[in-house]
């Protein structure tokens, strides 16, 4: 099984960033660990986290300097390390935003989210553990499936899961943004009656 030696990344320029973020040219290790992956990456999505971070003093929570930028990705396996059991070559898959939350039981645990705190997903590939991966569906487009751990999951929580929702239960959405719709999606599906704001256009 082989990989590319090199890769490109979309980088956050040096300080001050002035909105502007470079790609630059990374190596992948030599050798993987037995539980490590080499994801090819076909989507990253965008956010205004990612554009927050460009201003000085824009993005509340901690970020490094001149980090990849991107929190969320679609992904194919292309290689496995000799103890990965649960994934196989060419599996599809997005890769957990927060490396310190898996379980969603964590306490006390340093904050380590992809693209501020450690490198993001806007780069051709990357290694990583297999437990920070998570299978995508196969019907979504990879731009599709980029958004997941985004908007979608942001959408999945607010509802709690869709637990104990109660009958002709009726939501009040605010505005037509990327969460609001997908939102508005998860509603539809479970007969949630949906009720949604609109700011007016205004004239130009
Ligand atoms: N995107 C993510 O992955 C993600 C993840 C975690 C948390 N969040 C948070 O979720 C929230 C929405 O994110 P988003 O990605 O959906 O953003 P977005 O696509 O930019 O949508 C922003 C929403 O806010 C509404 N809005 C903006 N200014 C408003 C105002 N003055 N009065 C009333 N409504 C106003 C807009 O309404 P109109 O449609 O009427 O213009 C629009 O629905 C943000 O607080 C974000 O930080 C997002």
């Amino acid at each position: 099984m082989s990989y590319p030696k090199t890769y490109r990344t979309v980088r956050r320029s040096a300080k001050p960033y002035l909105l502007t973020v470079e790609i630059t040219n990374e190596t992948l290790p030599e050798s993987l660990d037995p539980d490590d992956v080499v994801i090819r990456i076909h989507a990253a999505s965008v956010n205004y986290r990612d554009v927050a971070m460009l201003h000085e003093g824009g993005y509340p929570l901690s970020c490094n300097d001149r980090e990849i930028q991107g929190k969320y990705c679609a992904a194919e396996i292309i290689v496995v390390g000799d103890a990965v059991k649960i994934f196989t070559l060419g599996d599809r898959v997005t890769v957990t935003p927060n490396l310190s939350f898996l379980t969603g039981e964590e306490n006390d645990v340093e904050s380590c989210a992809l693209g501020s705190e450690t490198a993001g997903a806007m780069r051709e590939y990357a290694v990583y553990e297999e437990k920070y991966l998570v299978k995508l569906p196969l019907h979504l487009s990879w731009e599709e499936a980029a958004t997941i751990t985004g908007v979608d999951i942001t959408a999945w929580v607010s509802l709690d899961g869709l637990k104990d929702i109660p009958k002709n239960a009726t939501a009040l959405l605010q505005g037509t943004g990327g969460v609001s719709v997908m939102f508005l999606l998860l509603c539809l599906e479970s007969g949630i009656r949906p009720i949604t704001t609109c700011r007016p256009c205004v004239p130009i």
